[in-house]
């Protein structure tokens, strides 16, 4: 008699093609139906528990079925659950807009809504050479960085640099050029750098915050290290507590006016989405941002984010770390001596189920972004789980 999870799992099977997976890897690794969520806990059909140490892709902010944000979409949800927003508007949006614009760099005072990360980047990217072209210039290749994630969609893959995505599809994107990231440098001083080159060579400054945004690197935005103000912020992820797909690009002045003219087809910014600015994923965005505005969240992060930062140090001493990386509420353990068909993260992921924590490495490297409710003692069993899932597949020098 096949179990609950056994049950949900060959029914999905049988007609769901799962991202980011090679589902043949199914037939030997079950997948994990999850039943429900609550804190940073997520539960299977059959019972068992998982600690969300990836923030369900690093959108969970302030855990499962948390009250607030709960209340504010059930609420939504009895007045208005969506219009378009193209002739028509919203309170939720509105609300939103002014208080994005009220938090971000001060620059920052057009909110233009889409609905996931790669759409807002696409957006942000569209938006860039298409203001250059209203001023009569043509820039069509964009410059990012070496190893940088963008998203997925033809645009948003063009300008990372992450060849196990990219390189099948080479032929069909767009001109980029990637620069290194500047190792020897500060956050500050490789952002301040950044903005000062843009200036100078009168080309934008896209700042992709879907995943750094609403306090993930420590700081509310990370471009805040340096104090710079860029061109266009993308945010998605957090900005909805991982509830429902949201994203924002945020420009200036200077870019919107650029679109600001009389009636003229080829100057207006005429793209869209159907759930563009949905009312209940702005409710669930306006409720988040009222955790941060009644808690410090930032401040009990730093002190969390010490305590990680101390609880990972004993990983250095392990034959198989190669380097322990970590920013704010992000922190990464890379491991060293195997060969990618090892798939060594896939084995640590295996491990850490078994003990009810869900990592999900990034090849060699096994990183923690947890929701940031999580306590203390959850830390301890994540890290203490990650350690011995590490030490397991250590191998014999
Ligand atoms: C920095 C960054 N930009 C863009 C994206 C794409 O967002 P989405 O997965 O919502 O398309 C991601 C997703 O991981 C991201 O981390």
């Amino acid at each position: 008699m096949p179990n609950q999870n056994t049950k949900m799992m060959q029914r999905d099977l049988e007609v769901i093609w799962h991202p980011c997976t090679q589902m043949k890897d199914h037939e030997t690794l079950p997948l994990i139906p999850v039943k429900s969520g609550k804190g940073v806990y997520l539960y299977d059909f059959d019972g068992n528990s998982y600690i969300d140490a990836v923030s369900s892709w690093w959108v969970n902010l302030f855990g499962h079925a948390n009250e607030i944000i709960n209340a504010k979409i059930k609420a939504q949800l009895e007045t208005l659950e969506h219009v378009l927003l193209a002739g028509f508007t919203h309170e939720p949006a509105i609300e939103l807009a002014h208080k994005l614009v009220e938090i971000t760099p001060s620059e920052l005072v057009k909110v233009f809504y889409v609905d996931n990360g790669s759409s807002a980047v696409e957006a942000a990217l569209k938006m860039s050479y298409h203001y250059h072209l209203n001023q009569g210039k043509c820039k069509p290749i964009f410059l990012s960085l070496t190893n940088s994630y963008h998203g997925e969609t033809i645009g948003a893959l063009s300008v990372g640099d992450v060849k196990l995505y990219k390189e099948t599809y080479e032929p069909l994107l767009i001109a980029n050029m990637q620069v290194p990231v500047p190792k020897d440098q500060s956050i500050e001083a490789a952002q301040t750098a950044a903005r000062a080159l843009t200036l100078q060579y009168d080309v934008h400054l896209i700042a992709d915050e879907i995943m750094t945004g609403f306090g993930r690197t420590g700081k509310m935005f990370a471009c805040e290290y340096a104090g710079i103000s860029p061109d266009f912020m993308t945010l998605s992820k957090g900005i909805t507590g991982g509830y429902l797909p949201l994203s924002v690009v945020m420009t200036t002045l200077e870019v919107y006016n650029a679109f600001y003219c009389d009636y003229n087809e080829y100057k207006a910014f005429l793209h869209s989405h159907s759930y563009t600015g949905n009312p209940l994923a702005c409710a669930a965005a306006l409720a988040t941002l009222e955790i941060f505005e009644n808690n410090d969240v930032l401040g009990e992060n730093a002190k969390k984010s010490h305590y990680i930062k101390a609880k990972l140090s004993p990983f250095s001493a392990l034959p198989n770390v190669k380097e322990i990386r970590q920013q704010g509420m992000v922190a990464a353990v890379e491991l060293q001596g195997y060969e990618t068909s090892e798939r060594i993260g896939l084995k640590v992921y295996e491990y850490a189920l078994s003990q009810g924590v869900l990592l999900r490495p990034l090849g060699a490297v096994i990183y923690f972004m947890p929701p940031y409710i999580i306590t203390y003692e959850e830390i301890d069993k994540m890290i203490e789980v990650a350690y011995a899932g590490i030490k397991s597949v250590s191998k014999p020098y």
